[in-house]
């Protein structure tokens, strides 16, 4: 059996590049707080204990570990990455096992790819994830002699033949935790950036004699977000990969690029996505379903076979059970749409249960709020409402109602009823033809 793992995700820089108040972990790919996308990597690894290294006072950080059952260990203050993870021994320091510290500013990288570093604890005592990107710029160069890592030199300390390296390191290293906290300590800050480097660890393992291995990633994994732009790159890659693996587990996207999915989005097999529909966090859409042109679509949750678009828009909990159609310029809040229930233009649907088969006319609207609290809606299975009605909740429409267009519906319907909430239609006859000849003659 492989020794137990214990991850240390750190979160406690600064982001001066980002320029913002928010940390820098908890800016969103795919709608959800990069630190997330890091907390779910450690959690699939199985890891028996998982710290963050988090700021003093930066809000946010430890209800959102304490949320993936994560601890938080406070760096008071940024002193460079070998700093923080120091930060974690004291948490630690009944742990016997391996030790991974992630970088909590890469979002991308997969547990797959991390299991292939902590596969390599057997044989060398500290090894790290490395990576070639396009543009080396800003990152640490792996120093190696032949399968050998020898340091990492940061970019900011390295001459120009170290500069010239394309090998680079990733963030993720792992040993066990105590030879790690070991190392640590002897570790200096008489550097360029004056911190103290995590990445000075490999030096101080070979100067004892360790034995220290790289493992090359794939570059789409390992971006680092330090900067805006760097978050806009992450959000692309990110976008490419969900969409990849959806189209791989049998959805259909029209044009995928045009689509923007979060990333818990759970689409089910032969489901149809037309072009440009945004997922927001929360979503699923089950199996068969179509969603066409121009949706946007969040906490909610799409029946098998449901049409719902083009331009139609679900908020938080919007259910659409098996079979609904959704149309054009309509919008779902918080309502559960019984099986096969319609309602295909312009409406709005608030706080409200509209039963199986009903059809919602276009216009329709609920009136759930009166400027001081929500009221409920509770439309019956077969009901007909008719064009332009306004629904003031709270109000309940029986089982097989019929609502005449135009209607505005304050009190309750029984059930096969016929409601008129509008005045009655005089015609007279003739009056338009007397109306039009005594205003020419005033004229
Ligand atoms: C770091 C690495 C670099 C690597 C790159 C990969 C070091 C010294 N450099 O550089 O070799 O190529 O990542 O993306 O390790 N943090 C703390 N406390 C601190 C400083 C940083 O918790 O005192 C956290 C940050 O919040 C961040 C992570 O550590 O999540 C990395 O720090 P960052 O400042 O982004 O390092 P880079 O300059 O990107
Ligand atoms: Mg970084």
């Amino acid at each position: 059996m492989s020794a137990a793992l214990a991850v240390v995700i750190l979160a406690a820089g600064k982001g001066v590049r980002m320029k913002s108040a928010r940390p820098k972990v908890l800016h969103a790919v795919g709608g959800q707080p990069m630190l997330a996308h890091v907390l779910a990597a450690a959690r699939a690894l199985k890891a028996e204990k998982i710290v963050v290294v988090a700021p003093e006072n930066a809000e946010g950080v430890s209800p959102l570990a304490a949320q993936w059952d994560a601890q938080t260990a406070i760096q008071k203050s940024p002193l460079g990455t070998g700093h923080a993870v120091m930060a974690a021994e004291n948490t630690l320091k009944d742990f016997s096992g391996n030790l991974l510290v992630l970088f909590g500013d890469a979002p991308l990288m997969t547990a797959g790819t991390l299991q292939k570093l902590t596969a390599r604890m057997g044989s060398a005592d500290i090894a790290v994830l490395g990576f070639r990107p396009a543009d080396p710029t800003g990152y640490g160069r792996l120093v190696t002699k032949g399968e050998a890592l020898e340091r990492i030199v940061e970019h900011k300390d390295a001459n120009e033949d170290e500069r010239r390296i394309g090998l680079c390191f990733a963030g993720p290293l792992a040993g066990r935790a105590g030879l790690v906290f070991e190392l640590l300590k002897a570790i200096d800050k008489h550097n360029a950036q004056g911190e103290y480097y995590l990445t000075d660890v490999i030096a101080a393992a070979r100067k004892r004699g360790l034995n220290c291995v790289a493992v090359e990633g794939s570059t789409e994994e390992m971006l680092g977000v330090n900067s805006r732009s760097d978050l806009a790159m992450a959000e692309a890659a990110f976008q490419e990969r969900r969409r990849r693996e959806l189209m791989e587990a049998g959805v259909t996207f029209t044009d995928p690029a045009t689509v923007y999915l979060s990333a818990d989005t759970n689409i089910e097999s032969d489901v149809t996505i037309g072009p440009f529909v945004v997922f927001g966090p929360g979503v699923t859409v089950r199996k068969g379903a179509e969603i066409r042109a121009f949706c946007h679509i969040e906490g909610a949750e799409v029946g098998a076979g449901a049409i719902v678009g083009p331009f139609a828009r679900l908020r938080s909990g919007a259910v659409l059970e098996e079979g609904v159609h959704i149309g054009n310029f309509v919008e779902v809040k918080n309502s559960r749409l019984e099986k096969g229930a319609k309602a295909n233009h312009l409406a709005y649907l608030g706080d409200a249960r509209i039963g199986a088969k009903a059809n919602i006319g276009a216009g329709t609207i609920t009136c759930n709020y009166d400027g001081f609290k929500k009221a409920q809606t509770d439309i019956g299975k077969d009901v007909f409402v008719g064009s332009n009605a306004t629904l003031v909740a709270p109000v309940k429409l029986g089982d097989g109602a019929y609502v005449a267009a135009g209607s505005v519906i304050t009190e309750d319907v029984e059930a096969d009823a016929m409601a008129f909430g509008r005045a009655r239609q005089e015609n007279k006859k003739g009056r338009a033809k007397e109306f039009r000849s005594k205003k020419a003659k005033d004229k």
